[in-house]
């Protein structure tokens, strides 16, 4: 990027004074060194008289920004020069001259390479107490692109196979107009301003504050974060660091509070582009929370059948989060009919001293509904007992799994026959004609290659009260996305961690369903819980396609922008979801709410990793 500081006649006389001559042929510019690539061409070579402003001082290094920028914006001005010496003789504003080496590191395979220069010596002040002027982004550089990470992405940073190419590899050159992780890197050792910065995700453990300044940012919700979609996650946002003057990023920040405008250079350090800060983040305005309780009213029996899902994220009984988790059940779910839970774990919690069954969870949060409720809510519970040995994956010895809880008044089993960790129900027709499961509750195929190390979808059909026929549910976790790599890292696209165990995962679910469907073809089915994908990835378009089933967000009509239940990174994003069978979709009863209660809070205010998500159903089977 062009330099603001209009100083090279200037130090061209400098340097002819020092009896250096300018032109000396082994002289090089900054924007020569970082050239319009990824990866240097000058990677592992010395250079010398490389002549910078010194914007910043960190405790490894400095950086400098080109006396004689050029006009290509996809060549950065400035650079990170490695040594834990040179700064301390150094002021910002000093012009200097330096030699050194050119250097791509990186401190892990998947991450994109930093250029820096390293060894530096001969360092002469050339002249002190000069401006430094950060360039204002979006104003003195490029906005940042909104949709795609890299041109080797081919347009979709989800699509299959990941992996694909490596941009330490094709080393692409930079398109700053196009591609995000071009735009970064174009700037990359540049002192910047973000005006106006609004916080799009919590601070992370280390205070990391992922934000987007005062340009165009794609997706934003209601509270101000900004949520993917298909084919755009969002490369606009950037990631505030550690600060510089060994000042604190503060804890308490979240989605949609709005930040003092902030000055800092751009790196590329842990997978990702930075904004090191000269000093820490300054909330200036909180965002408000805006969680409302659910508004969906149940007629507590077939006819308007209310339907939770929530992620309780590895709860034990003795967990501390357990009677905010039972609050959020009946102040903002609404207590519903019936609960998909997942992540609920053994009696014991995650200490592995061979405990799988569930019941003593499952009966304190019961009993913590019951009290919270005023003695109103008293649901009765459902698992199906893990086997031993920890075959469910999750933290060894956590054996978690699924779970309902049901308004015994309101529902039943249909048929109820328990189905024990290994028992393999299946769907058949009844005697009395109707659709019924072998085992009522029920885990689908449990012996399936698909659910190795990860938990089997927990299947039950139920009797509502009012209702002509069996109502099903499947109540699935699949596997997680552990194992992926940075949506900027080297990687491209990027390896969307178990994606292929999820395929799977999504044909053995989606086959039971279909059997249902083919059945009756007019049976309520409600099939919810963590799937760990997003609704326009391959393994979600799988179980669509192959089950027949319809994404409640589509049938409910959820904008886009409000189809989150997580975060992760810069993005608001959805791994859960609730799917319905086409009788419910073209039923207009059917209605959806995403309660964004944990996406919303603050590290310390967050009960769960997931906000949970409420649904009314008309399950009478009178069609
Ligand atoms: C800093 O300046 C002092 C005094 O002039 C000198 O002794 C020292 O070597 C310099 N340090 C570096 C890293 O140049
Ligand atoms: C990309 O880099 C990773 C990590 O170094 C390596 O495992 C992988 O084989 C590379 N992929 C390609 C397509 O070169
Ligand atoms: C719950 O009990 C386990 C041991 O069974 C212990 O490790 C854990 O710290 C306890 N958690 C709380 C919140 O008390
Ligand atoms: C849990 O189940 C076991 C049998 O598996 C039973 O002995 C125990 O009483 C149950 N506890 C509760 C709280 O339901
Ligand atoms: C709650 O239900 C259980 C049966 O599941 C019953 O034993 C208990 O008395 C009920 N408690 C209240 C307060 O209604
Ligand atoms: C379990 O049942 C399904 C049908 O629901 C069948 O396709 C599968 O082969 C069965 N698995 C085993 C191990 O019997
Ligand atoms: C859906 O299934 C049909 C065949 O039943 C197939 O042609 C199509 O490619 C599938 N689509 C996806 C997204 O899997």
């Amino acid at each position: 990027m062009r330099s603001t500081t209009p100083v090279t006649h200037w130090v061209t006389l400098a340097l002819a004074g020092l009896g250096l001559h300018p032109l000396l042929a082994t002289a090089v510019t900054i924007a020569e060194i970082n050239g319009n690539k990824f990866l240097s061409s000058y990677a592992g070579k010395s250079v010398t008289g490389v002549t910078g402003l010194v914007t910043a001082k960190g405790p490894n290094g400095i950086w400098i920004r080109s006396t004689t920028p050029d006009d290509d914006p996809a060549t950065s001005e400035s650079i990170y020069v490695f040594s834990n010496t040179v700064g301390s003789n150094l002021t910002v504003g000093d012009i200097i001259f330096l030699n050194g080496k050119v250097t791509e590191y990186r401190s892990t395979a998947t991450y994109i390479y930093l250029t820096e220069i390293t060894s530096p010596s001969s360092v002469k002040v050339i002249s002190s107490g000069n401006t430094v002027t950060p360039l204002v982004i979006g104003k003195d550089t490029l906005p940042p692109p909104t949709d795609d990470f890299s041109s080797l992405d081919g347009g979709d940073i989800y699509a299959l196979p990941n992996g694909a190419a490596n941009i330490s590899t094709v080393n692409p050159v930079l398109d700053p107009t196009k591609y995000g992780l071009d735009f970064w890197e174009s700037l990359c050792g540049e002192l910047v301003t973000v005006t106006n910065p609004t916080v799009v995700v919590r601070a992370n453990s280390y205070r990391d504050t992922w934000v987007v300044g005062n340009w165009a940012a794609t997706g934003r919700n209601d509270n101000n974060g900004i949520t993917m979609s298909d084919k755009d996650s969002n490369p606009e946002a950037i990631i505030i660091g550690t600060p510089l003057d060994g000042t604190k990023n503060p804890t308490s920040s979240k989605m949609g509070d709005q930040a003092e405008t902030i000055t800092g250079i751009v790196t590329y350090t842990f997978g990702f582009y930075y904004i090191l800060p000269l000093t820490a983040l300054k909330i200036t305005s909180p965002s408000a929370a805006k969680s409302t309780p659910s508004t969906l009213q149940s007629s507590s029996n077939c006819k308007a059948l209310t339907v939770g899902d929530y992620n309780v994220e590895n709860l034990a009984p003795n967990s501390s989060h357990l009677p905010k988790i039972a609050s959020h059940i009946v102040n903002y779910l609404s207590s519903p009919d019936l609960v998909l839970l997942q992540e609920v774990q053994d009696n014991s919690g995650a200490t592995d001293d061979g405990t799988v069954d569930a019941n003593i969870t499952l009966s304190t949060l019961t009993a913590s509904i019951l009290s919270i409720s005023g003695g109103k809510t008293n649901y009765s519970y459902v698992e199906v007992v893990a086997s031993s040995g920890n075959l469910d994956g999750g933290a060894p010895g956590g054996n978690i799994r699924q779970a309902y809880l049901y308004k015994p008044d309101v529902l039943s089993l249909w048929k109820p026959n328990q189905g024990s960790a290994s028992d393999n129900t299946s769907v058949v027709l009844g005697q009395d004609g109707k659709v019924e499961l072998t085992f009522n509750p029920g885990r689908i195929d449990p012996g399936n290659e698909a659910w190795a190390a990860s938990r089997k979808p927990l299947v039950a059909a139920w009797r509502a009260k009012g209702g002509k026929k069996p109502f099903f549910t499947v109540n699935v976790h699949f596997s997680s996305k552990g194992g992926g790599t940075s949506l900027q890292g080297d990687v491209r696209p990027p390896v969307n961690g178990a994606v292929g165990k999820r395929e799977l995962q999504a044909e053995v679910t989606g086959k039971f369903i279909a059997e249902i469907l083919k059945l009756d073809p007019s049976a309520a089915v409600v099939a919810a819980g963590d799937f760990n994908e997003f609704a326009f990835v391959q393994p979600m378009k799988t179980f669509a396609n192959v089950s027949g089933m319809k994404d409640l967000d589509e049938v409910a009509g959820i904008p886009p922008a409000e189809r989150y239940t997580y975060t992760y990174d810069m993005n608001a994003q959805e791994l859960d979801h609730m799917y319905v069978s086409p009788s419910l979709a073209s039923s207009r009863k059917t209605k959806y709410e995403h309660l964004h209660i944990n996406s919303w809070a603050n590290s310390a205010d967050m009960v769960s990793d997931h906000d949970p998500s409420v649904a009314l159903v008309n399950v009478c089977g009178c069609a």
